[in-house]
């Protein structure tokens, strides 16, 4: 039978149209296809966009897809680095995935939980000095101490700014061009030039580390019997700490999600901790953060009569999966009860991509966010009192990474004495 064709965008490129819309190309264009799937051009190459829980269940499925060559050099030599994790498959995917994997066990989950619960004390008890606080980039600074903390990387407090900064540039590249893009570049060089010298000094006994923190575990890693080319074990060692800062963004989205909704922040207060997990989740359903991922077709297949040609880079539409009204009941409405009654499946919620965490590229640390969100919900919820000045809260859509344009400021910042307890 002769295959179906896939609906096309009428257009020589989608480069331009992807960074204009950025989180809402996909979705729209399938609307306007009413179609999960069309193709197009994006980077001056052929691709075919998804969306929707079937289409990641496809997209996730390793018989068909690799991440080989999928991830373009300009996210690597930025967001990503070389060689990682996210660019292998199969057996040495697996095994590789299994070191991180090691790190996430609840002892270690509840670690980063009691340095973040410290972190937030210290930094918002220096704010009470009646200037205003952009949350974002204290929240950015507060995430690289505890990035470091826990993963065993040593630094200078007066150090910190400059690195989360150099983290942040690198998420931050993800959808920009020009001068953001090389920022990024530059703050891959510099963080790798940093992160390199340190796993030298662990690899060589200068430098001491604990045994079973991620610094160690990665700087003694063995791939066939050797040890990881130290370039790689670099990349991997920021595959940690540059997400942990990047929780900064869930964190903000939270804080402008307890402001917004008032009656959200009275559950959180009242110490209800089913409503908190339903709100963190929520806040990671609702607030755009990954857009999309890509992927390359294995070997030529036929799903829903439409042919993947071996090769060919497909982007699944993550953002819009995560709004899809077939599965998310008035999904533009931030409702964190939807999530009482509701357990979404492995390809449904995709905020950390789909499927397993062991064998598919879904994020190793999902549970150490969730930890760290709630960490700070918490704290921003119950030990501090602030003050919301006017300001835009508008979060640009087409800006990815997106936050906030204010940043989120806050005033007048006290703090209660923390009663510690389990979240
Ligand atoms: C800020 C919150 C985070 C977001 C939005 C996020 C998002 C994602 C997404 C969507 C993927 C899957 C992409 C794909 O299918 O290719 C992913 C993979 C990954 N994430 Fe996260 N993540 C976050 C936090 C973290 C944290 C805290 C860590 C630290 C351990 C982490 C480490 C990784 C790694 C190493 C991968 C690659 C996994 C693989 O290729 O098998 N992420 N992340």
């Amino acid at each position: 039978m002769e295959a179906k064709q896939i609906p096309t965008e009428k257009v020589l490129d989608s480069s331009f149209a992807l960074m204009k819309e950025g989180y809402n190309f996909i979705r729209k264009r399938c609307e306007v296809h009413k179609s999960d799937i069309f193709s197009t051009r994006v980077m001056f190459q052929p691709a075919i966009c998804v969306s929707g829980g079937e289409a990641a269940a496809l997209v996730y499925d390793s018989k068909h897809f690799v991440r080989k060559g999928a991830a373009p050099m300009r996210f690597q030599k930025t967001l990503f680095g070389q060689k990682g994790v996210q660019t292998l498959d199969d057996v040495l995917h697996r095994k590789r995935k299994e070191m991180f994997m090691s790190l996430m066990g609840q002892e270690q989950i509840a670690h980063l939980g009691r340095i973040t619960r410290e972190q937030w004390l210290m930094a918002a008890s220096q704010w009470d000095n009646g200037k205003p606080v952009y949350l974002l980039d204290e929240a950015q600074k507060i995430m690289c101490i505890v990035a470091c903390q826990w993963t065993g990387v040593p630094f200078k407090s007066e150090e910190i700014a400059r690195r989360s900064n150099e983290f942040g540039a690198m998420v931050d590249a993800f959808g920009t061009v020009g001068s953001s893009h090389l920022k990024g570049k530059y703050a891959r060089l510099s963080s790798e030039r940093w992160i390199r010298g340190l796993i030298s000094q662990v690899r060589g006994g200068w430098l001491s580390t604990a045994p079973g923190s991620p610094m160690y575990i990665i700087s003694f890693y063995k791939e066939h019997g050797k040890l990881l080319d130290l370039k790689v074990a670099t990349v991997e060692l920021i595959n940690i700490l540059r997400p942990i800062v990047a929780i900064a963004n869930y964190i903000v989205f939270a804080a402008v999600a307890m402001h917004q909704y008032p009656s959200a922040k009275r559950k959180i207060v009242s110490g209800d901790k089913n409503y908190m997990e339903w709100f963190v989740h929520e806040v990671r359903r609702f607030f755009p953060f990954t857009p999309f991922v890509g992927a390359r077709v294995r070997d030529t297949f036929t799903w829903k009569g439409y042919e993947f040609p071996k090769g060919m880079l497909v982007l699944l539409d993550v953002y819009g999966t995560d709004h899809d009204p077939r599965k998310w009941e008035r999904p533009e409405e931030f409702r964190p009860e939807r999530f009482k009654n509701f357990t979404p499946g492995a390809f449904d919620f995709i905020p950390r991509g789909g499927g397993d965490h062991y064998t598919n590229h879904r994020c190793p640390g999902e549970w150490i966010t969730i930890e760290a969100t709630k960490v700070a919900v918490k704290f921003l919820a119950t030990f501090m009192e602030y003050d919301v000045p006017d300001q835009d809260l508008n979060i640009d859509l087409s800006r990815m990474p997106a936050f906030p344009k204010s940043r989120f400021i806050i005033m007048n910042v006290k703090v209660k004495e923390p009663v510690y307890e389990a979240v």
